[in-house]
């Protein structure tokens, strides 16, 4: 029971890269276990913000392993990328990062395919980050990937043009523009890239450290709230961002599970569309949004803010066996006089306890108001030295959820994170 899962229990960017990294210290391996270049996980340390996409949160730690998973989605040109932009040389690198053979790649096509796609829902958009997601996804689970470990085959060229000759068939069907060439280009240099860091079954290395008894933190991408399941079809992503993701995504039985952190803001964030019950469109949505700095890290579009939602809360700690709850973003929720919590939902009317599986009803939040807190609280390092509101705030949510808050993050710095041992 040596791999604890780190996951995002709303709509993503929830503070995963910031604790992930705030963590690290008491883990040997961090492992991205899905997603891929959507994701956007800040961290900040020393007054410099980093944002990470395909590599994982530990990778500023240089004794601890880090490694992308089988159930990740890789853009080679996005890795190069990343990798050129970390700061430490690439020959260090490749000691602390390893790739799994069986993580797909998203072509170039792939790219091209989720802009044709959007392109053509109309006013039905999902909102994608335009990654590739999807199109990577679709082209895994039936059975047409390329995957990192075939970079190294001799025929890897040739199969790279079998599969961009399927993807351009598609493309005829579409009434869209592209340059293929300017996308080719990086992706190939981003293969090259690829080939100076260890590409293994990475299902062997984490089972046997975790045998030895390493530490490992599974951290994903996104939140439970975009999961392809039981997110809001079809404004969800294409992987399955819960709890169960990590065991498909690392090669790992869930007999290995050990604490499953969720993490969620003291209020509510979502790009791109889909249904937000507590969505404000009021001052107080702008104000949680300018002093959040609420705009995406991964495609800078400005997020969608809202209260606090426990029913959708509730739905992923169930769906994930929450054990221990990580709360971000006290600090943004400090000057409000009152603040609402969303206890429960009226659909169509009537009180429900459950999450509609579609996009059809009324949502029709019920608020419990609260008292706000006034105080910087960024300052602070122990838990005992908030403000009685934000306490009582917390005590809500602990005995509304029958999960303890162990975890309380005041700033995006490393630093200001507050643990506590209950
Ligand atoms: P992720 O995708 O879950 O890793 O989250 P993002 O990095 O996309 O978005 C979270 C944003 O909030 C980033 O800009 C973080 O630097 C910032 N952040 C994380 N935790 C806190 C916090 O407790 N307070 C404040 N003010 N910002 C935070
Ligand atoms: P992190 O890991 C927030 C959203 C997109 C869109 C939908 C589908 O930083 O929390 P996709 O590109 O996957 O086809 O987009 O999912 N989305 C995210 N929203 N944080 C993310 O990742 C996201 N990754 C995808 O905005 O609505
Ligand atoms: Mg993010």
């Amino acid at each position: 029971m040596n791999i604890d899962i780190l996951l995002g229990l709303q709509w993503g960017d929830e503070g995963k890269g910031k604790v992930v990294d705030a963590l690290s210290p008491v883990y040997d391996v961090v492992a991205r276990f899905q997603g891929g270049p959507n994701a956007g996980h800040s961290l900040e340390f020393n007054n410099v913000k980093h944002v990470l996409h395909l590599i994982p949160s530990g990778i500023f730690h240089p004794e601890k392993l880090n490694i992308i998973g089988n159930g990740v989605v890789i853009d080679p040109a996005v890795f190069k990328k990343e990798i050129e932009e970390l700061g430490p040389p690439v020959s260090e690198l490749t000691k602390r990062l390893i790739i799994s053979t069986r993580a797909n790649l998203i072509l170039p096509g792939h790219r091209i395919l989720d802009a044709a796609y959007e392109c053509n829902k109309g006013a039905a958009k999902i909102g994608s980050t335009l990654k590739g997601i999807g199109p990577a996804y679709t082209d895994k689970t039936s059975r047409n990937g390329l995957r990192a470990g075939d970079i190294l085959r001799k025929d890897f060229r040739e199969l790279y043009d079998k599969h961009l000759k399927r993807h351009l068939t598609i493309l005829k069907s579409y009434d869209f523009r592209f340059d293929l060439q300017e996308y080719e280009k990086g992706w190939f240099e981003g293969i090259e890239m690829l080939k100076n860091f260890r590409i293994v079954n990475t299902e062997y290395l984490v089972n046997e450290l975790s045998a030895k008894g390493s530490k490992i933190l599974a951290e994903g991408a996104q939140g439970t709230m975009l999961d392809v399941d039981f997110g809001s079809y079809p404004f969800v992503t294409s992987s399955n961002t819960i709890s169960a993701g990590a065991c498909t995504g690392l090669g790992i039985s869930p007999k290995l599970a050990g604490e499953i952190f969720g993490i969620f803001k003291a209020y509510c964030t979502r790009v791109g569309s889909g249904p937000f019950p507590t969505e404000l469109f009021d001052e107080t949505g702008n104000i949680l949004r300018n002093t959040g700095k609420e705009f995406g890290s991964t495609t800078g579009r400005p997020r969608r803010c809202g209260w606090l939602d426990l029913p959708a809360l509730k739905y992923s700690i169930m769906i994930n066996g929450v054990t221990k709850l990580f709360m971000t973003k006290a600090d943004v929720m400090s000057g409000f006089k009152t603040i609402k919590i969303c206890s429960s939902y009226k659909v169509d009317g009537k009180e429900c306890r459950e999450i509609p599986f579609n996009n059809d009803s009324i949502i029709e939040p019920v608020y419990t108001e609260m008292v706000g807190w006034n105080d910087n609280i960024s300052e602070i390092k122990e838990f005992d030295k908030l403000p009685q509101a934000l306490k009582k705030f917390i005590e809500f949510i602990e005995y509304q959820t029958g999960v303890p808050v162990t975890m309380v993050s005041v700033g995006p710095d490393r630093e200001e994170t507050i643990f506590r041992n209950i």
